[in-house]
């Protein structure tokens, strides 16, 4: 049985190094990606609060197609370059969204998704993935979340 559980008391700081310490062990010497991405999904969504999606797409055929995650039922394919995602996957770079409804083109999977984190998960400089937080909170993430999840993204890049 696996038990790792989020300091609810923790800073950022602490809470991120307690999930990425998590992560690695979860994915140690597991060669299946989904599985990976899997469990991983589920700690995002037991390690940080006030998020209603938690999860993955990966580079299937140069668009995005959803990979494992914890929440509601979402969007299956994404264009490279459309919404927050596509954005993230064609560019390259970190979206942090504090009101998605700003955003051009952002894309509704869930009504209630107000601010979005997503970052790419880079092999050999190229995108194979995405890391999509959702939270229904306005301007929920910040520089050190995307800090924390960026590490999560090279700890991750072999591992996917
Ligand atoms: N809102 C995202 C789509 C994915 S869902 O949030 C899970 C976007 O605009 O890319």
């Amino acid at each position: 049985m696996f038990d790792f559980k989020p300091d609810t008391q923790a800073g950022k700081a602490d809470l991120y190094r307690d999930l990425h310490s998590a992560a690695d062990a979860l994915t140690s010497g597991e060669p299946d990606g989904v599985a990976n991405m899997a469990n991983v999904a589920a700690l995002l969504g037991d390690f940080l609060p006030d998020c209603n999606w938690t999860g993955f797409y990966r580079m299937v055929g140069g668009e995005l197609v959803l990979g494992p995650f914890a929440g509601r039922p979402a969007c299956i394919r994404i264009p490279l370059g459309v919404g927050v995602c596509g954005v993230a996957a064609k560019t390259g770079e970190t979206q942090l969204v504090e009101d998605v409804h700003a955003f051009p083109g952002h894309i509704a999977c869930d009504a209630r998704s107000r601010s979005e984190l997503v970052v790419p998960i880079k092999r050999d400089s190229a995108v194979v993935g995405v890391i999509d937080l959702d939270s229904p909170d306005l301007a929920r993430f910040d520089a050190e979340d995307q800090a924390g999840i960026e590490a999560l993204a090279v700890l991750l890049a072999d591992k996917v």
